[in-house]
């Protein structure tokens, strides 16, 4: 451990804070961090912590989802410029528009990759790793998914008896990577398992040997007998594979899968936001309330 982690773990005791990071950070940063997972097990996980002080290390949005289900929590960001792109790739001003012609018809399901003004006009938040079963229980005949089409067409093709309406928004990190790309890894690697995260194109979902959020990628790739991976995703989950698999092999495409944003958190903000000791993230109370009650239905829709 270096001496930027041993002041963080320090910190952290001194003021009863506890360090939660998503599996697209620095390896050094998972490595001290209290709990590392998908987002819906950090939403999830933020509402059982203890500790008054949740120090968030990814981007805006899952700190965000964790201080709206925790709103007498403290959540602090280390960079409040590590923001997802796809969060702002929806309007409220849609929304409106196909609630106006749907009417009651109409859920509007918000990935958790989203604004919390989004959050606020939506009906249930949904992870890649629930979106099927809770959409599968919603009552109504007709989705409007936001922000994300590769999502949203994923859900669509499971769940036919539904209508869908898309909007486009979509991870500019994991939409570029292409057939093509896989088929290259592929031909370098004969035999291995694709591994595929459901933000990507359909073409790349439809050459997939497993398709799961981060958590689930993980935990397919420790539970298969396969010895080689392909993994089709953002490159920080190489970190828990290779710990949970040393005698596996993973590769990725040629396409990059660095989510700079996700990177924008390093030890040295960690340091400094514990050592600033601010008021963390702060929200409009109106906003708070209409934007937790889509994220608290996606959690007991999922339990
Ligand atoms: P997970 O919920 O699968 O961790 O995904 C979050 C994300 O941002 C994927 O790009
Ligand atoms: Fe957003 Fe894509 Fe980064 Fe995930 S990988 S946080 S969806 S930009």
């Amino acid at each position: 451990m270096d001496e930027k982690q041993v002041q963080i773990l320090r910190l952290k005791e001194e003021k009863n804070a506890v360090i939660m990071a998503h599996y697209y950070v620095d390896d050094n940063i998972q490595e001290i961090a209290d709990y590392v997972g998908d987002s819906y097990y950090l939403s999830e996980m933020a509402t059982r912590v203890k500790e008054k002080t949740i120090v968030l290390c990814g981007v805006s949005f899952m700190g965000e989802s964790a201080k709206l289900l925790n709103p007498e929590k403290r959540v602090l960001l280390p960079d409040l410029e590590a923001d997802c792109p796809m969060a702002h790739m929806a309007s409220v001003e849609k929304i409106e528009e196909v609630r106006a012609t749907y009417k009651e018809d109409v859920a509007v399901v918000c990935y958790v990759n989203s604004t919390a003004e989004l959050k606020a006009h939506s009906d249930v938040c949904v992870t890649s790793s629930n979106a099927l079963k809770v959409v599968k229980a919603l009552p109504n005949p007709v989705i409007y998914f936001i922000p994300d089409r590769q999502l949203g067409t994923y859900i669509s093709r499971r769940i036919p008896e539904k209508k869908f309406i898309f909007n486009d928004g979509g991870c500019p990190i994991h939409t570029v990577i292409t057939k093509g790309d896989v088929q290259s890894a592929l031909a370098c690697h004969p035999g291995a398992k694709i591994l595929v995260h459901p933000e990507c194109r359909e073409e790349v979902i439809e050459m997939a040997d497993y398709i799961g959020s981060t958590s689930g990628i993980i935990d397919h790739a420790t539970a298969s007998s396969a010895r080689e991976f392909i993994v089709v995703t953002e490159l920080g989950v190489m970190y828990e594979l290779k710990k949970r698999n040393p005698e596996k092999s993973f590769y990725s495409t040629a396409a990059g899968q660095i989510c700079e944003d996700m990177k924008k958190i390093t030890l040295d903000k960690i340091i400094s936001v514990l050592e600033q000791d601010g008021a963390g993230l702060e929200m409009a109370a109106d906003l708070t309330d209409k934007a937790n009650a889509p994220l608290k239905r996606m959690l007991e829709l999922s339990r």
